[in-house]
């Protein structure tokens, strides 16, 4: 048995992969015996994608349409269409990984803020050029879009060079582009951590779902669940499922991940009993029609690659395998959990 043929009535089960996974023969080997998406845990974003010789080379020559670079995302693309994998794609519009410079006048970091009309002509070509770059060359891979990432805080849309520059709409220009350009049958996603808490939950409910359903520019809500071993509680994150599903709309799961500094028995048990009992709750939920989850992701395939051990300052085994592509107790559990009636 595998992931994906255990899963496959149910969602789709992907992982995020880098570059150095992908050049790596025994991950991608993983990847395809376990998996049907992926994610690029990186090289399709902004940064990724916008080419900054070009641009500040020629500022005015590319004012408002930024020249754009597709060296970086190709090989996963290529990778997708050969082995016959789905992609989600991550992500159009977010604060982080972009450069500072796309935002200034002239592209130049002296100079000050680009213009509300000069940085909507950037937005707008900017998802032009790459959904129309995959839907000419690649179409039918990336069946989802993380149009926008994270772009709620402290129970308010956070401050950042899009809201600078833009102003608060930006998140619906954003989707409004996205849903333009997109290759029919795409399905758009608004995507964030903590999406299980009521204060980031309602918010985002009221004041990004629900107006961008209004008009038709959202398809899913994409849960990133980075989670702990003590929190969200499940119960939580049952609700906030079935508050999103309520309005319609698909989910992902689009960066699972539970932190675990401890590699020994006792304690990869535990993270597999959290696992199964997340799995069981997610599977609850799909087949009785209180959400429609169709694609769940972990962030990354190994815990040696995980960005935990990075961003926690310590050592982390969060994921289903680990060592040689070795599988976890973790792993048994997830496969598990499909087992309940
Ligand atoms: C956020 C982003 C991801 C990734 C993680 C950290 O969750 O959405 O793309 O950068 O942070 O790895």
């Amino acid at each position: 048995m595998n992931l994906k043929t255990a899963y496959g009535p149910y969602f789709k089960i992907g992982a995020a992969i880098s570059k150095h996974n992908l050049n790596t023969k025994s991950n991608m080997e993983l990847l395809l015996s376990q998996f049907n998406s992926f994610t690029c845990e990186n090289n399709m974003k902004p940064s990724f994608f916008l080419d900054e010789e070009k641009n500040l080379a020629n500022p005015l020559k590319y004012d408002t349409a930024s020249a754009l670079t597709f060296e970086n995302a190709r090989p996963f693309l290529d990778f997708a269409r050969s082995n016959h994998i789905s992609m989600r794609g991550h992500t159009l519009v977010w604060h982080n990984q972009t450069p500072r410079w796309f935002f200034c006048r002239n592209y130049d970091e002296h100079a000050g803020l680009a213009d509300r009309e000069t940085m909507i002509a950037r937005l707008e070509n900017y998802i032009r050029g790459v959904l129309v770059f995959v839907k000419n060359e690649y179409p039918g891979i990336i069946y989802a879009w993380d149009v926008v990432n994270e772009a709620v805080d402290e129970g308010m849309l956070r401050k950042s060079m899009w809201t600078e520059t833009i102003g608060v709409d930006y998140v619906e220009k954003a989707f409004e582009f996205a849903r333009k350009y997109a290759e029919p049958g795409t399905e758009l996603y608004y995507n964030d951590y903590e999406t299980a808490q009521a204060w980031k939950r309602d918010f985002i409910i009221t004041n990004i779902l629900e107006p961008l359903k209004e008009r038709g520019l959202v398809d899913g809500m994409g849960m990133q669940s980075h989670l702990l071993m003590n929190h969200p509680c499940l119960t939580d994150y049952r609700t906030a499922l079935e508050m999103y599903g309520a309005l319609g709309l698909k989910i992902n799961v689009t960066e699972l991940d539970i932190h675990n500094n401890n590699p020994g028995d006792e304690s990869m048990q535990a993270l597999a009993k959290r696992y199964k009992e997340l799995f069981e709750m997610l599977l609850n939920v799909k087949k009785s029609g209180q959400a429609d989850i169709t694609s769940v992701t972990f962030w990354n395939l190994l815990d040696e690659n995980s960005w935990l051990t990075g961003f926690r300052r310590e050592n982390s085994y969060p994921l289903l395998f680990w060592k040689e592509c070795e599988p976890k107790p973790a792993y048994f559990a997830v496969l598990d959990a499909t087992r309940i009636i």
